[in-house]
């Protein structure tokens, strides 16, 4: 008799134990946006890899915040590169009320979300949106940890001027945020350096026949095109320069242009050699944590890997370092944190300027060897 009381009991305060520690689990949830349909989908779903991994590994962490043990929930988010759809899924995120959100990919979806995120409170943090306007309102819940297009733009400028010595450039955009913004940082930069621009021409991130304008540029004979845009635009337009026979002329891209699938997208055309594109950040082997962290990435997300991967990944781990920090999960307690951070992340150490901008952000430039993407620097 004596027996089966103490057994009953161990059991019942077996019971209470797991319905304590049931009830001390709290979800939070972490949204993610970029564009993982359509065109730029590749470049969508690598930053989306990027935060999932970090979900995956913080639930492998045990972290306890504010007394609860927390379940860490990412809920990922298709803003298609669309403006407007990007308004639409940054006031689905409110809505769900997740604790902070990692994104968007485009400068021209983030710039308005980044309103609909301070209007509802809650951060952001991008590592993929270069336009340099998205920190201008001042929202004290805009991040960035990647360098902007000041700097890619004008690291491309110098280099077309210093290290090529070209004289004679045109220009192409896209004409949204991020490609107009790039285009109009390098255009500024090479005519400060003495190089005269030819020729500007337009085109949408829908295109992919860009022969009239690429014939308009032949015509004025430059040594360089500098494209604001993506690589889904890039690609044919390199394959459309080999067909026009403007096989020696440079071709100059900020991040958008400077992924793994341009090479493939550019379907062997050999101008693929010539094109000299920008990256914020150091390349991945020079990051802080960049080999070990791609094996992991390569070994979950085989062939999925284009630029900003590792940026998500630390964008995620950021809010929640804040969190911890703030131990609470509620944005207005923790957001005041952010700018405070002082982050050893696998892309670099990061700290933010008061803008909410990367502080002392490093450019990489790249060019593709034997169709290879291979760092210059
Ligand atoms: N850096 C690109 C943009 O800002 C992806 O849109």
């Amino acid at each position: 008799m004596q027996m089966k009381v103490k057994l009953t009991a161990v059991a019942a305060l077996a019971m209470l134990a797991g319905a304590a520690s049931a009830q001390d689990t709290q979800t939070v949830k972490i949204g993610h946006v970029a564009p993982t349909s359509g065109p730029q989908a590749h470049y969508g779903k690598d930053n989306e890899n990027g935060a999932r991994m970090a979900v995956e590994e913080l639930n492998t962490q045990n972290i306890v915040i504010g007394g609860k043990k927390i379940r860490w929930e990412m809920q990922g988010e298709d803003d298609a590169a669309d403006p407007k759809q990007g308004t639409a899924a940054a006031q689905k995120l409110c809505d769900a009320k997740v604790a902070g959100v990692v994104g968007h990919l485009n400068s021209g979806t983030t710039i308005p979300a980044s309103k609909v995120y301070n209007d509802c409170g809650i951060p952001m943090i991008t590592g993929a949106a270069t336009n340099p306007n998205l920190t201008k309102p001042g929202y004290k819940t805009t991040y960035r940890i990647i360098a902007n297009d000041n700097a890619l733009g004008a690291g491309l400028a110098y280099y077309a001027a210093d290290t090529l010595k070209l004289k004679k450039v045109a220009i192409i955009d896209d004409r949204t945020a991020y490609g107009q913004g790039v285009a109009d940082v390098f255009k500024n930069t090479a005519k400060q350096k003495g190089i005269e621009i030819v020729d500007e021409q337009f085109t949408t991130d829908k295109a992919t026949d860009f022969m009239a304008i690429l014939t308009a540029i032949k015509s004025k004979n430059p040594d360089g095109i500098f494209y604001g845009g993506m690589d889904p635009q890039a690609g044919p337009m390199l394959r459309q320069m080999e067909q026009l026979g403007m096989g020696t002329v440079k071709y100059f891209g900020g991040d958008g242009v400077c992924t793994t699938e341009i090479a493939k997208l550019a379907a062997g055309a050999k101008t693929l050699a010539n094109v000299v594109c920008a990256e914020g950040g150091a390349s991945i082997q020079k990051m802080p944590g960049g080999t070990a962290w791609k094996a992991k990435y390569d070994a979950k997300y085989p062939n999925q890997f284009q630029v900003y991967s590792p940026y998500t990944y630390d964008a995620t781990m950021l809010l929640v370092d804040a969190m911890k920090r703030a131990n609470s999960v509620d944005p207005k307690v923790y957001t005041p944190k952010l700018i405070e951070s002082n982050f050893k992340g696998v892309t670099a150490s990061i700290a933010f300027e008061p803008t909410g901008e990367l502080k002392n952000p490093a450019i990489t430039l790249y060019v593709y060897k034997d169709g290879k993407k291979t760092p210059l620097n």
